[in-house]
């Protein structure tokens, strides 16, 4: 396993690795998610490289940036079992040198959902995957499907840009009451732990509520609202009921839908969804 901290390094390894790449962009604080995105990506590629990355560009002014939980070290060691060939930890600066002026907007899919709630950040996730795109030249990527927005905004990215790569979606890993698993749950104090399974609760409703035949959005939206309302330390961002694939919202759940939601448990702003077949 390798790390490297430049461009010019990683540039050089890759070009010493023979047959198919598989590439795990990430954030850092790995967790379990990760782990299966990387596992994932070993048994289809002859080789894996994974970046680390807090990426600044996709966070707002006053979001968690400077909190984002690090531990490299520990990140290092976990990866270090799991047969990865690369790993990238770029600088600020290496990454975003003076007079970086290019970025990458992707129109419409960005303009909803996690695109309204925090405006510029799918310009930061789709400009910094292109570039890392572009120094390991994959052929496929591995993305979670928690953030699932995100993959829909890199799928129509990778498609406009012809940039020829497969886009590997791997389902989301849940505690054992249902939390998604992420990196921002460790911001979570124990009561704060407790009330975060509201999110997962009321996605099984709208779940429920399909399956029980409920096509009509606005009384599943207006029944995992009140449920979500039931929990004194959630505060709800948005709850949505969307088309799968253009994340416009629906009125009735006749085709492949996504409901997803962003609630607030004290300062931890969590995230999460759940397609309804
Ligand atoms: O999902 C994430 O961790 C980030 O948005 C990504 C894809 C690594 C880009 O910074």
């Amino acid at each position: 396993m390798q790390v490297v901290k430049t461009i010019p390094e990683l540039r050089a390894l890759r070009q010493k690795l023979s047959g198919t790449v598989g590439f795990v962009p990430t954030m850092g604080y790995l967790h379990e998610g990760h782990l299966a995105l990387v596992k994932r990506a070993r048994t289809e590629n002859s080789a894996v490289i994974v970046s680390i990355y807090v990426n600044p560009a996709q966070f707002g002014a006053g979001e968690d940036f400077g909190a984002y939980p690090r531990d490299l070290n520990r990140d290092l060691e976990l990866l270090e079992g799991e047969g990865v060939d690369v790993i990238f930890v770029p600088s600020d600066g290496e990454m975003y040198p003076p007079g970086f002026s290019s970025w990458v907007h992707v129109e419409k899919v960005t303009e909803r959902l996690e695109g309204a709630s925090r405006p510029g950040h799918f310009r930061g996730v789709a400009t910094v995957v292109a570039k890392l795109f572009n120094m390991v030249a994959p052929a496929k990527a591995y993305f979670g499907q928690k953030d699932a927005q995100q993959v829909v905004v890199i799928k129509r990215m990778v498609a406009d840009l012809n940039m020829g790569i497969e886009m590997v979606l791997v389902p989301t890993l849940r505690e054992s009451d249902g939390l998604a698993i992420g990196s921002r749950n460790i911001c979570l104090g124990p009561e704060e732990r407790r009330a975060a399974a509201i999110l997962f609760k009321a996605l099984t409703l709208a779940r429920r509520l399909g399956q029980e035949g409920e096509k009509d959005v606005d009384r599943i939206r207006r029944r995992m609202i009140s449920l979500i309302e039931q929990e004194p330390l959630a505060r709800i961002d948005y709850v949505s009921l969307a088309d799968a694939e253009t994340l416009a919202e629906l009125d009735l759940i006749d085709r492949p839908a996504l409901a997803s939601l962003a609630v607030w448990i004290g300062k931890t702003r969590l995230i999460d969804n759940m397609p309804l077949e």
